[in-house]
């Protein structure tokens, strides 16, 4: 099978390399679909935000050598799989969002559940949720999508060799890299929850600040699949090596590896201010949570009209927002493929606008009374649990999302997981990468709160083969058919509520872009009840603080809210911004 992809590709390349510049014909290699003959650059440089040094300088590398936007993104992925382990990975799985040529695309390559998985896994006896069952170790892993998806989308658009854009991750696992200090400070956290339950410290206690980090076993697994493609991670060694782990440890077999398909999907899309927004579709829920926050605004503007950005009552009215769309996540979000979600009417501007017309400018409304909006009797789709249980907020949280935008106008928005940091801290011995701990996406038990306070429902149970719903929402906003702005950000369940105060601060203040992401952001999501997140980065604080409490809101501190990677697209110019939250950078490519 690879062979043939290999050869039927090249082929294709050929045929494209004669009409691109001389210096790219060496590494023509895979499926074209951007240039039958090179088209005049759209924009003046290229632009990379992505969340580490070594990740650009791949995307760098790879941009320079001719590669578009979709090589230098999978470029990125596997150099963030070895320099910022703690959430980039060959063992989570994640959402790509594409415009190439004009066209959008998504493609879905989220971790599945084991097909021994089963709905009550994670309850004892009692029926009780069993603390971190989840969340450590080889249970809480699903079928990893990254090497599928990176397969997928390199070889239906880019246009260098696979083996070329594996090549900097590799030179990284093998040559080392020098350690950061938030990735020190990351990883004793890790140490302090999986010591002694998980072999995460055999492979990453030389994480340490100014040491060179050097990963042989990874280094052998990323040339194993550099030279035989996607198919060597889900049937070859590294399948042995991964179900070997499992041997008592886990579910993951090698048959569920070898069923692994990454998925094509129609994003969401909406016109909203202009723009077209173009974003995540379920098994996310933020790209639909995205969307009805955005819609559910404009529609407020009379109540919005002069509130100043941050202010008391913006705060107030973006929460009761935030109110309504966690209420319809919890009830109809799910796998698409193992669920009905009523996508068009969740985001139809007269549902939204019935549900927006609920929100008083000066009264918070009671918890308990916000219920999924929707009427789905006609539609077949079964109501699942009520979400009724306080939830709570732990620490542990980490992905990385990147954005990159090529010269020829093409963008991919990319946001990939583990979930939490170092996802299981299961490491695949001999194969030297981690494992997910995605399962606790998945609600364990209709109404209990998972690792970001988030309820579900029957959409969201478990199940053999199924996706568990995500957050992830990379997104593109175009404006004539051209990019406007490519944006994502880690964060869970404050993904989308992130995104979206970043892309109104941006056109709705008139902020500049790195103004818009600096900004301070908060969080509600209906539970627990009227609460309010803020972050130390910029801290809801003073008499901001005792004036959104006198309007009757509970604050609570979070560690962590965002690390957005956002290119704004100007005319000719195309802006990066690394949140100065994280340890992130920006790059141009002239
Ligand atoms: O898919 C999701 O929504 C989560 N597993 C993402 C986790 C995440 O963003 C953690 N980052 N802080």
């Amino acid at each position: 099978m690879i062979l043939d992809r290999l050869s039927r590709s090249s082929g294709v390349a050929r045929w494209c390399a004669c009409a691109l510049l001389a210096t790219v014909t060496a590494f023509a290699g895979t499926a074209p679909a951007l240039a039958k003959r090179a088209p005049a650059p759209a924009l003046d440089s290229a632009a990379v935000a992505v969340a580490d040094r070594y990740s650009a300088q791949a995307a760098e590398q790879i941009l320079r050598a001719g590669g578009n936007a979709v090589d230098a993104a999978v470029a990125i992925a596997f150099t963030l799989a070895v320099t910022y382990p703690e959430a980039g990975n060959i063992g989570g799985g994640g959402f790509m969002t594409l415009y190439v040529d004009g066209k959008p695309y998504f493609l879905d390559y989220r971790e599945r559940a084991p097909q021994a998985a089963t709905r009550e896994m994670y309850l004892d006896n009692k029926g009780k949720v069993v603390p971190g069952a989840s969340l450590i170790g080889g249970r809480s892993a699903g079928v990893p999508g990254t090497v599928m998806g990176m397969w997928e989308a390199q070889r239906r658009f880019g246009k260098l060799k696979w083996k070329q854009v594996l090549a900097p991750a590799i030179a990284y696992a093998s040559d080392g890299f020098e350690v950061d200090e938030q990735l020190q400070s990351r990883r004793d956290k890790a140490h302090a929850e999986f010591a002694g339950k998980t072999n995460f410290d055999a492979y990453f206690s030389g994480l340490n600040r100014g040491a060179t980090f050097r990963q042989p076993e990874l280094a052998a697994t990323l040339t194993r699949i550099a030279d035989d493609g996607a198919t060597e991670f889900y049937t070859g060694q590294t399948a042995d090596l991964i179900a070997e782990a499992m041997r008592g440890h886990g579910l993951i077999s090698k048959d569920d590896l070898a069923a692994y398909r990454a998925v094509w999907r129609e994003p969401v899309q909406a016109d909203w201010n202009g723009y077209r927004v173009i974003t995540a579709p379920p098994p996310s829920s933020g790209g639909i949570g995205l969307v009805q926050m955005l819609r559910m605004k404009s529609d407020l503007a009379p109540a919005f009209e002069g509130v100043p950005v941050n202010s008391p009552k913006y705060i107030h009215l973006v929460a009761e927002i935030e109110k309504r769309v966690f209420a319809d996540r919890a009830e109809y979000l799910g796998d698409p493929d193992f669920y009905k979600v009523p996508v068009a009417r969740l985001i139809d501007p007269a549902y939204l606008q019935k549900r927006a017309d609920e929100i008083s400018p000066d009264h918070i409304s009671v918890t308990k009374n916000i219920r999924p909006g929707l009427d789905v009797s006609a539609l077949g789709v079964q109501s699942g649990g009520n979400a009724d249980v306080a939830g709570s907020m732990p620490e542990k949280a980490e992905t990385t999302h990147y954005s990159v935008v090529d010269k020829w106008g093409n963008a991919v928005s990319n946001t990939y997981t583990i979930n939490g940091y170092f996802g299981s801290g299961v490491v695949v011995p001999g194969a030297g990468f981690l494992l997910n701990d995605e399962m606790d996406d998945f609600a364990a038990k209709p109404g209990v709160a998972n690792m970001f306070g988030v309820v579900g429902s029957d959409a969201n149970a478990i199940a053999p083969g199924k996706r568990p719903l995500s957050s992830m929402s990379p997104t593109i906003l175009t404006r004539d058919g051209k990019v406007a702005l490519v944006i994502g950000t880690p964060g869970g369940s404050r993904i989308f509520t992130s995104i979206f105060q970043v892309i109104e601060n941006l056109y709705g203040f008139h902020m500049s872009l790195d103004g818009a992401v600096a900004q301070m952001r908060f969080h509600h999501q209906l539970l627990p009840e009227n609460t309010i997140f803020w972050e130390p980065y910029a801290p809801l604080d003073g008499d901001l603080a005792k004036q959104v409490e006198a309007l009757g809101y509970k604050l609570q501190a979070q560690s962590f809210n965002g690390d957005i990677q956002a290119i704004q697209v100007e005319g000719r110019t195309a802006t990066p911004m690394a949140d100065p939250r994280g340890r992130g950078v920006t790059l141009i490519v002239k």
